[in-house]
């Protein structure tokens, strides 16, 4: 498969005395972000023989193999512009919703600049609950059905008068947090006074909807308008703890190759979710020209969308992109400059699958600093997520720090090979979930 790589030892991103003659014939390209989404971009664009330059803002220690890291944050759009044009970029790509959600690719476009990445009009399908929803509900696409409020009692008495859990939604960015499943009236009353009362998130509507159940998984596009080019499916393990327990993270592991996902279902959400979404953003204005990500379940009624990003998942992006067979920058330079001449990407046959190490406390309070060694022995692909370089030495700097990706022949054998490399890793603060593809392998 292709998909076992060893990291080479940790070193400073590469200084400017080591650039050599073939990088001044290449393409050069800018990734937006510093986690493992952004770590999987830039692998996936260094495997590219057109490209010869990759710089990342603002990057992580482990980019830096790859990667010139720029100390720019990925909301600084004017600086981000003043560096892509003074370094002269072919191509930049957003990892980050926060940055597209910045007006990022509309200020790069207005400059004439090539970026990946939706516009801020069409990254409302993400950054508001309420513009998806009303997306959905015009334009027939399956999703949960919901009221949208604006008032803590009416929505206090709207949720009394259903049945629990109740599903409670911050019409707005919140990194995540901004989703409460509540399975009583108390915890339904904290969560819309902390949404509508104190302004949690900022001021924002609440979206109250329908609880559906079934197993979760992600469908990723890249889309140009109309044109929907499907990844392999993923999943996600958003729970902190084994058997699905503890508190929602930001991901705690993903994998490919879903049994429980039939080609026709496949075909369903492709033609009836995804499609039917990018013509409908064609429709009202604002075409998509990025990824757009479905996070769908399967439900006893059919598949139905939960929520649309508009951007490549984390951790999904680790284990989608080592599966790409075709030429990324000919993808995303395709897209961002409205190429309809686009070829379809081909994908491998095998599936990956990758656990995330995080430190101990996230997604709550967890400290930063601790150092990671033994990475040089390991012989799957390792994402950095969120480490850096302190005297030389690598250590942890973030909630989520690494995460291990293998190939194999079937889920089975990539989760054991996954276990096996993790077990070489050393550091004294980081915990990982040992149960990672357990809806496609526990009976
Ligand atoms: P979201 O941020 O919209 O993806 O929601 C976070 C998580 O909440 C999802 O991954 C689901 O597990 C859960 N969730 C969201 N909406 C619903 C729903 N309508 N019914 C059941 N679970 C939901
Ligand atoms: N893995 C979920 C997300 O990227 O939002």
């Amino acid at each position: 498969m292709g998909l076992v790589y060893p990291l080479p030892s940790i070193r400073h991103s590469a200084s400017a005395k080591e650039i050599r003659l073939e990088d001044c014939l290449g393409k050069t390209v800018l990734v937006i972000g510093g986690g493992g989404r952004e770590h999987a971009i830039v692998d996936a664009l260094s495997r590219s023989p057109q490209v010869s330059k990759i710089y990342c803002a603002p990057g992580n220690a482990g980019i830096g193999e790859q990667a010139f890291s720029v100390p720019i944050r990925d909301t600084d759009v004017a600086g981000l512009l003043a560096f892509a044009k003074e370094h002269e970029v072919d191509l930049t790509v957003v990892g980050p919703e926060a940055a597209l959600s910045a007006g990022i690719v509309d200020a790069f476009r207005a400059e004439g600049l090539a970026i990946f990445g939706h516009t801020k009009a069409a990254t409302q399908i993400e950054s508001s609950k309420e513009f998806a929803k009303k997306l959905m509900a015009k334009y027939d696409i399956p999703t949960a059905s919901y009221t949208a409020f604006s008032d803590y009692q009416e929505a206090l008495d709207y949720v009394k008068g259903r049945p629990f859990p109740a599903v409670l939604k911050y019409d707005g960015l919140a990194a995540g947090k901004g989703v409460v499943i509540a399975e009583n009236l108390e915890e339904a009353d904290a969560a819309l006074k902390s949404m509508l009362l104190d302004e949690s998130f900022g001021k924002g509507r609440v979206v109250v909807e329908d609880f559906l159940t079934g197993p979760e998984f992600s469908f990723m596009c890249f889309v140009n308008g109309t044109d929907v080019f499907p990844m392999p499916l993923s999943q996600d393990h958003k729970r902190a703890f084994d058997g699905d327990k503890g508190p929602n993270t930001g991901g705690m592991g993903a994998y490919t190759g879903l049994p429980f996902i039939t080609e026709e279902d496949k075909e369903f959400a492709y033609k009836n979710i995804l499609c039917k979404a990018a013509g409908a953003m064609v429709a009202e204005g604002c075409p998509l020209t990025g990824v757009l990500y479905g996070g769908l379940m399967k439900t006893p009624a059919g598949i139905k969308v939960i929520e649309f990003n508009a951007r490549f998942g984390d951790p999904e992006t680790e284990v989608v992109l080592p599966l790409l067979n075709s030429d990324i920058y000919d993808i995303f330079y395709g897209i961002a400059t409205n190429d309809s001449r686009i070829v379809a990407p081909v994908w491998e046959e095998g599936v990956t699958l990758g656990v995330v190490l995080a430190s101990k406390g996230y997604p709550g309070h967890y400290q930063k600093g601790y150092p990671i060694t033994g990475l040089a022995c390991v012989k799957a692909m390792v994402y950095h997520m969120g480490t850096a370089i302190t005297d030389d030495n690598l250590v942890t700097n973030g909630g989520r720090v690494l995460m291990v990706v293998a190939g194999g022949k079937d889920v089975a054998d990539a989760r054991k090979k996954v276990y096996k490399e993790i077990s070489k890793i050393n550091c004294d603060n980081l915990f990982y979930r040992t149960d990672i593809a357990h809806c496609a392998l526990d009976k």
